[in-house]
């Protein structure tokens, strides 16, 4: 089939575009507003971007409370979202009103962050400490402005718990990070992990 996202007939029973899109990682962003309160979201519109400086991006779907903090304080953790921590992920993205710790709400910990202000989750295995690059409100083709925010950072620091390096390799595979898959309530879980080489060049 093909499927027209313009079409007005609803061709199928839901939008396909998340459940293509997958499996997206989740950026569980911790920033601080004004006030220095805590604020904790989960992003699955989130991925590294650049390496040389090492860049994330993240998108957010409205100008919710992570973008309004870091466009006032411009500095953010991302926290990785483990199969250990899907509950308190969940928990995380609740609703709540701005100002209302989420972390605690969770039933985490806050852990200092070494080169930013907003805390990283204790309980999370890794985290990217990151400076505000930009903050972009996206455009669609016809250059309408849209009410998505996109939020670009450069990796200052990285923390990583001592448990999960082998001789100097983060093992991924066995911190099982968890993504986001479409459709509502869809997760992967990473814990199946294979090598592959690029071919030489001549
Ligand atoms: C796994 C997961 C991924 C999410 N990804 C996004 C996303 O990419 N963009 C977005 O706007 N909201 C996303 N949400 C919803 C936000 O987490 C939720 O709206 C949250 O309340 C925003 O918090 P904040 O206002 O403190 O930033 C996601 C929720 C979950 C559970």
């Amino acid at each position: 089939m093909f499927y027209d996202p313009d079409s007005k007939e609803r061709a199928l029973r839901h939008d396909p575009f998340k459940a293509i899109v997958v499996p997206r990682p989740i950026g569980w962003i911790s920033s601080l507003d004004a006030q220095g309160r805590i604020n904790l979201a989960p992003y699955s519109f989130f991925n590294g971007i650049a390496s040389r400086p090492r860049m994330v991006m993240f998108s957010s779907e409205s100008r919710k409370d992570s973008v309004r903090n870091i466009e006032t304080t411009r500095e953010f953790v991302c926290n990785l979202a483990t199969w250990d921590l899907r509950d308190a992920v969940n928990q995380s993205s609740g609703d709540y009103p701005s100002g209302v710790d989420e972390m605690e709400k969770s039933g985490l910990t806050p852990a200092p962050s070494v080169k930013v202000k907003p805390p990283r989750v204790a309980e999370s295995p890794c985290a990217l400490e990151c400076k505000l690059v930009s903050v972009t409100q996206l455009q669609d083709m016809d250059g309408n402005a849209i009410d998505n925010f996109m939020v670009i950072g450069q990796v200052v620091g990285i923390y990583i718990d001592d448990r999960f390096l082998r001789d100097g390799i983060l093992d991924t595979g066995a911190m099982h990070p968890i993504a986001r898959c479409g459709y509502r309530g869809d997760y992967a879980k990473v814990d199946t992990m294979f090598e592959m080489f690029r071919p030489e060049t001549v």
